[in-house]
């Protein structure tokens, strides 16, 4: 549509009935209330009546506020005024108010760069829309592969209880650290992976209804199932997955499922403490693949410092970073001619919890009760307890740093391995 402004009225019927189907208007104002209400509105001729500065006022509006809006000056003379007036104010064309032809061109002329205008901003506005409906959809998709990379990632710390002796208190560490860590207010599993001798179930005195060996029969796929049927509760937040109780099963877990099985419950429990079977054996290694904490036990003898050198050399080896250590030196007391600090010094470690030989220990264990319960005052609870605590704390420390990590870049977040599980 094409709408007139003239204020003298016979030359206003003269331009509407040249112009077809035009909106006639005798002033600037019904103008602006006819284009507010018209928005396909494509052209408007504004008669040699209406003064040129109150054209250019709204010339200028048009040019910002509906650009594929065309404005047409007609002009009894067109002078230098008028043309450069016309120019600075945006308006498309002035003519001559007698030109009918030149008007009725200028009219069409104004129609196409209309549409050309119309088109290219609908272009603009759908690409626009397009854009962000792509920026939305990544970020969407950003989300939610970070939601499932922390659904997955683990939100329980490993401690693995290892030492390449027997008999030196892997068992008493694994089982009372994690009575102290479930007593300081923790969800904790102990998984009991000494499968030829393993001594949690009857420390904790619990007659386990399956163990290990159960998971077999899981042919592969563990899942959240394999949680409930295999833990034995000692207390609301303390469970065992026990090992085998007779050693000639013929179905026996595989260190793929073992590895599947710790996964899990380091997602589900806030502590999985691993005891081990005092030998670099396969699920030993698929423990400390998975191991934020080891838990290093000695005993203050020659054989014991023989077999921990030998332990740390081959950890080493494994480049098993050092900064996960923990040193644990039991029966620290004995009198066998050698000194702690001579025993720290060979082996290169400074023990982070120090136990003494004490009759309340094997009283303890016979009875099948956790140490730290039973002699709660004992000195070698006390210092199991705070050796638990500093264990707590460097866990909350590692998450934090995790978190700063992650935040970082999301790739950094993987956890050590030292081989494939
Ligand atoms: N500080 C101690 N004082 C007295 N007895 C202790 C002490 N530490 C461990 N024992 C006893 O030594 C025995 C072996 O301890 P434990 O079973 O924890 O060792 P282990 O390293 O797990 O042995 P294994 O390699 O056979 O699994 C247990 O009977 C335990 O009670
Ligand atoms: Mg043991």
């Amino acid at each position: 549509m094409t709408a007139i402004v003239e204020t003298d009225r016979s030359r206003l019927s003269v331009l509407q009935a040249m112009l077809h189907g035009s909106v006639p208007l005798e002033s600037m104002d019904a103008l602006g209330e006819h284009v507010a209400a018209t928005p396909q509105e494509f052209a408007v001729v504004i008669g040699p009546s209406v003064p040129v500065d109150e054209a250019a006022v709204f010339s200028q509006w048009a040019r910002v506020n509906k650009p594929d809006l065309g404005v047409i000056l007609l002009r009894e003379t067109v002078d230098a005024h008028a043309l450069s007036t016309a120019l600075r104010s945006g308006m498309r064309e002035v003519v001559q108010s007698r030109d009918l032809a030149g008007i009725t061109t200028a009219v069409s002329r104004a129609r196409s760069v209309s549409n050309a205008i119309s088109q290219t901003l609908e272009d603009e506005t759908q690409a626009a829309a397009e854009a962000a409906a792509r920026a939305a959809l990544s970020e969407a998709r950003a989300s939610a592969e970070a939601a499932r990379e922390a659904a997955e990632r683990p939100t329980g710390r490993m401690l693995t209880v290892f030492s390449t002796k027997g008999g030196v208190g892997k068992s008493l560490m694994a089982a009372n650290v994690a009575v102290s860590l479930a007593e300081q207010g923790s969800s904790v599993c102990i998984v009991d992976l000494d499968v030829n001798n393993g001594d949690i179930a009857i420390m904790l005195q619990l007659t386990p209804m399956r163990t290990l060996t159960d998971l077999a029969a899981f042919n592969g796929d563990v899942a959240v199932d394999a949680i409930e049927t295999l833990v034995t509760p000692y207390s609301k937040t303390l469970g065992v997955v026990a090992a085998p109780v007779h050693i000639d099963s013929l179905d026996q877990a595989s260190n793929e499922d073992v590895g599947k099985l710790l996964d899990l419950l380091v997602r589900v429990y806030d502590y999985v403490v691993v005891d081990t079977s005092g030998a670099f054996d396969d699920f030993a290694l698929t423990a400390l693949d998975r191991t934020d904490t080891l838990i290093l036990v000695g005993t203050l003898d020659i054989p014991a410092l023989k077999g921990l050198k030998l332990a740390t050399q081959t950890l080493d080896l494994l480049n098993f970073p050092r900064e996960k250590w923990r040193f644990v030196l039991n029966r620290a007391d004995a009198k066998v001619g050698l000194s702690v600090d001579e025993y720290e010094s060979t082996l290169g470690l400074k023990s982070d919890c120090t136990l003494v030989s004490s009759r309340e220990v094997l009283t303890a264990v016979n009875r099948g009760e956790p140490l730290v319960l039973a002699y709660s005052g004992h000195p070698n609870s006390k210092a199991i307890k705070a050796f638990t605590k500093s264990i707590a704390g460097d866990a909350v420390h590692a998450a934090e740093v995790e978190e700063q990590a992650d935040t970082r870049s999301r790739a950094s977040a993987g956890r050590f391995r030292l081989r494939k599980a």
